[in-house]
């Protein structure tokens, strides 16, 4: 029996573990936070966080969320947490997850083909595990990435990145009325922009150019008229598909289109920069506010360097500000654990090729996770635990590997996918579908048939069907209520 390590208890790990559970491999998961979550744990949420894809793309294929659940609706940081913990209480999962531990070192010895991990706990033990003959790591989502700015040394503030303005952080900063700066124009920026606007707190917002996105209000219609069991076409969601079909390979045309015909939109000036567009959602209240807020607030710049009481723009002027708030991202390489190959550390700047966006060929038992995904949605996670079995069953080597991986013009580390904002979303995403398709692990009639089950079919979406023989297909219906935030 193939013994699996799985490096994180995110959305991705949870699901990998529980479908290779069920189909008999045996699987241990290394956790470094205290509980499961990833993203959506406690420690990484900022006030305001919610899911952006509706409650009905969210959901473990056998666990759907119970009746008074609105499948329309984006659910909150708090109800997505509980909902990974109850379907892990669910299905028994907890007993292969141990927590406060983090993988340092992946060792992998090209002899026997198994890698062991060097590990170390809360309380200071370091230990190496036992061999493994696959490793799964998820790592990559929730690695804060802050800009190093020159001078920060000097500054008197505080330099935070956004999954540390939690509820209490946020509270603290207006009850001692200190002056806020939130970076970036991502959705993260947006929504902690949108609870300062709550709070009428006056803030600067800094960015370097205006992200589009997608409206929420029309999709939640179509979705919400679908549930009543009008599933009937509509111009919104005709414009909608079409859009998704000419960016997947003009990406300024189909944005274009989407622009005109009030798709998307954007709190700042109506550019036609489309790398700069957020597959996130943002309902037309909220663009309302953003739009007020930016008009008082918003600041085209970026900074040169800080001194005592704030921060020099690149224009010269200076800005005061107590705090800064970094809504940067996540980074795909900052705590990327170390990979030893026969003793040797492998230097992850020169890896260029990839198979399937998953594995580099230099260590073909280990699989990653957070370089690309089959659909948004945090069902994820047993989709690629369906394409992970068939590779580890299929046992390829690295010269397969090698000759099969897509070369990247950048080292592969460097991007994820859904943080990339000098790639046009659509094309990168769909380079790295097309790569399953052509190889006939999903279907291209599969996959279209998925999304427009997403925007046209009543009710519960079903999962995307891959070319498995390991598809799961078991469906158990779960009763318990979750309590909204
Ligand atoms: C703020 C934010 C909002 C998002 N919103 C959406 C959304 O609305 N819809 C959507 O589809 N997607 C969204 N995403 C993408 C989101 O990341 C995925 O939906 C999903 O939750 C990612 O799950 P994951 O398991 O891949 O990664 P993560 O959730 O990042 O889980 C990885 C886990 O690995 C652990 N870990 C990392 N390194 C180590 C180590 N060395 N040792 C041990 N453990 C380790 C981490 O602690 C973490 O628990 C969002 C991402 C962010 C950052
Ligand atoms: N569920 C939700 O509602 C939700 C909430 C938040 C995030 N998310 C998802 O999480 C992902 C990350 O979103 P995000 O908004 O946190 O990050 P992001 O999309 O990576 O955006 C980062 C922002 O930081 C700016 N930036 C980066 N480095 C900078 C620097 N050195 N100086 C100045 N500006 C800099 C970028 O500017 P440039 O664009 O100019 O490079 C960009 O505006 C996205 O996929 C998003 O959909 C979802």
């Amino acid at each position: 029996m193939k013994r699996i390590a799985i490096i994180g208890a995110g959305f991705r790990g949870i699901g990998c573990l529980r479908v290779l559970l069920q189909h008999g491999y045996q699987v241990d998961v290394y956790e470094k936070n205290n509980d499961v979550g990833g993203v959506w744990h406690p420690s990484n949420n900022y006030q305001g966080l919610k899911i952006h894809t509706p409650a009905k793309l969210n959901q473990f294929f056998d666990f759907p969320y119970p009746d008074n659940i609105d499948l329309s609706e984006r659910l909150g940081s708090k109800q997505i947490f509980e909902y990974i913990k109850s379907f892990c209480i669910a299905k028994d999962l907890y007993s292969h997850i141990t927590f406060n531990t983090q993988v340092h070192k992946i060792q992998y010895n090209t002899q026997s083909k198994t890698s062991t991990l060097l590990l170390s706990t809360n309380n200071g033990r370091e230990y190496v595990t036992n061999k493994y003959d696959f490793i799964i790591n998820t790592n990559g989502f929730c690695d804060k990435h802050i800009p190093e700015f020159k001078g920060a040394e000097k500054f008197n503030g505080e330099i935070i990145h956004s999954f540390d303005a939690t509820e209490e952080e946020i509270k603290s900063i207006i009850s001692s009325n200190k002056k806020v700066t939130v970076v970036g124009a991502g959705k993260t920026s947006t929504d902690l922009v949108s609870t300062f606007s709550k709070y009428n707190y006056k803030l600067t917002w800094l960015y370097r150019k205006a992200y589009w996105f997608l409206r929420f209000s029309p999709l939640q219609n179509a979705i919400k008229n679908g549930s009543s069991g009008d599933s009937g076409f509509s111009i919104y969601k005709m414009l909608m598909l079409l859009g998704f079909l000419i960016s997947s390979h003009f990406p300024n045309l189909g944005c274009w289109l989407w622009k005109m015909t009030d798709v998307i939109d954007t709190y700042g000036e109506r550019h036609s920069d489309f790398k700069k567009f957020h597959v996130a959602l943002i309902d037309d209240s909220e663009f309302k506010t953003l739009k007020e807020s930016n008009k008082l607030y918003g600041v085209i710049g970026e900074i040169d360097r800080f001194d005592k009481n704030g921060y020099y723009l690149k224009n010269k002027r200076f800005i005061e500000s107590d705090v800064v708030i970094c809504c940067t991202g996540s980074s795909g390489t900052k705590s990327l654990v170390n990979i030893e190959i026969d003793g040797e550390k492998l230097n992850l700047n020169n890896v260029y090729k990839s198979y399937r966006a998953s594995v580099i060929p230099q260590v073909p038992n280990l699989i990653f996770t957070a370089y690309h995904h089959f659909v948004m949605g945090l069902g994820d996670g047993e989709l690629q635990a369906q394409w992970i079995m068939n590779y580890m069953e299929s046992n390829y080597n690295e010269a397969y590997l090698r000759k099969n991986a897509l070369t990247y013009d950048y080292p592969f580390f460097t991007k994820l996918i859904l943080f990339d904002a000098s790639e046009y979303y659509f094309p990168s995403f769909m380079k790295m579908q097309f790569d399953f398709i052509k190889n006939h692990e999903m279907g291209s009639m599969e996959y279209v048939k998925f999304i427009y089950n997403f925007f046209f079919k009543p009710g519960r979406l079903e999962p995307l069907k891959m070319n498995f023989s390991t598809h799961v297909q078991e469906h158990e219906i779960r009763t318990a209520p979750i309590e909204h935030a």
